[in-house]
């Protein structure tokens, strides 16, 4: 049941502190500090490529996997929704890894993507929240996210804990290749470690995205911004508002704004950015100076150390828990769904039932 909660929604996402707890404690050893990976179906030290399908929620996981693994081990990546690759005939490398995302494991599009890449020779590992699902049997390895059972229809909790099993697989990932030290490895999973205690101060203070929720509720469009890992947490953050209070919401690469969306900034259009602290930081604060400065109101989640610059500009200034720049987007990704639930609270939406939509989509 729901508890004490008004949806599933609410309760899924008070769940974020345990379920990444959870999930991060099967690949990360507390004693050591070191990613423990059970075996795999490829060995990521010689693997030539990663090939990333999935769709909605669970490809932009995916996409924040490929930023990470990219970044960590050096390893190529390709990504791209299931329903594209699956006709897409991508040139594939022989012995090539293939990873799936899916919180159910029954998605169509998904799992036609599984067979393919199966069929094409790449060794497929299925990263999935439902033991013996569809694609959990017919993967060649399953990573499962503790996730629990998620009744709401918008992905919450199932999201994050897909963001731990990927992370985890980065590190392990960058070990196997030498591009990873065994110090950094020990300071990066420390920081993951920490993630399930920030996660849960935040759930705590959720007055400041009421406040926002409230205006962010009278939109007509909002724009979400983000860089880097970032910027697939800027997507879902577009994706579960339309979904669940339908406002439409696009997330932008917060560089590719000048090449469009600019044209859309006016006081009636919020610019939510994600705008923590690290090397894209200068980037991002100026992408954000400039839709300020043709009346954008500016909407930013940062953290201490980014405030100050922000609050220049900015209309409404969130600061987040100071954390290393590899864990941010996981962070990142809990107020955007929680302002999501919010807004659609207070525009009186189903939330757990969002119309037309269905919570495993197994037609293609
Ligand atoms: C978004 C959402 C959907 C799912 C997508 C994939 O909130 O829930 O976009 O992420 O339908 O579903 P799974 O993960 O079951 O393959």
């Amino acid at each position: 049941g729901k508890g004490n909660y008004r949806h599933f929604m609410e309760k899924e996402l008070h769940e974020h502190p345990v379920v990444l707890g959870d999930t991060l404690r099967q690949h990360i050893d507390p004693a050591t500090r070191a990613v423990v990976l059970p075996p795999l179906p490829f060995d990521p030290a010689v693997v030539p490529r990663i090939t990333f399908s999935a769709c909605g929620s669970a490809y932009l996981a995916a996409q924040v996997g490929r930023y990470w693994i990219e970044q960590v081990a050096r390893i190529p990546v390709d990504s791209d929704v299931a329903s594209e690759l699956r006709y897409r005939d991508p040139p594939l490398p022989e012995g090539g890894a293939a990873l799936l995302v899916s919180q159910s494991g029954e998605t169509a599009d998904t799992l036609a993507a599984l067979r393919l890449l199966k069929q094409r020779g790449q060794h497929v590992l299925a990263v999935v929240n439902v033991s013996e699902s569809t694609m959990d049997r017919e993967s060649d390895g399953t990573l499962l996210t503790i996730a629990g059972p998620e009744i709401g229809v918008a992905s919450t909790k199932a999201f994050t804990a897909q963001l731990a099993v990927l992370a985890s697989l980065a590190l392990g990932f960058g070990r196997a290749r030498g591009t990873l030290s065994a110090g950094e490895e020990a300071r990066l999973t420390a920081a993951l470690l920490e993630v399930p205690g920030h996660a849960a101060a935040l759930l705590e203070k959720g007055s400041e995205i009421q406040d926002m929720a409230r205006e962010v509720a009278l939109a007509r469009d909002v724009l979400f911004l983000g860089r880097g890992s970032l910027y697939p947490i800027a997507l879902e953050g577009a994706l579960k508002l339309k979904e669940i209070s339908y406002i439409h919401a696009e997330g932008y690469a917060a560089g590719e704004m000048k090449h469009g969306p600019i044209a859309l900034i006016d006081r009636d259009v919020p610019v939510i950015a994600l705008c923590p602290s690290g090397p894209l930081f200068e980037k991002t604060a100026s992408n954000l100076q400039e839709a300020a400065a043709r009346g954008g109101r500016i909407m930013a989640f940062t953290d201490a150390a980014g405030a100050p610059a922000l609050r220049r500009f900015a209309e409404r200034v969130v600061v987040l828990p100071t954390v290393d720049p590899f864990v941010a987007p996981i962070l990142h990704a809990i107020p955007v769904q929680l302002l999501a639930y919010h807004v659609a609270v207070l525009k009186g939406t189903d939330v757990d039932q969002p119309r037309n939509l269905a919570k495993a989509v197994t037609v293609e």
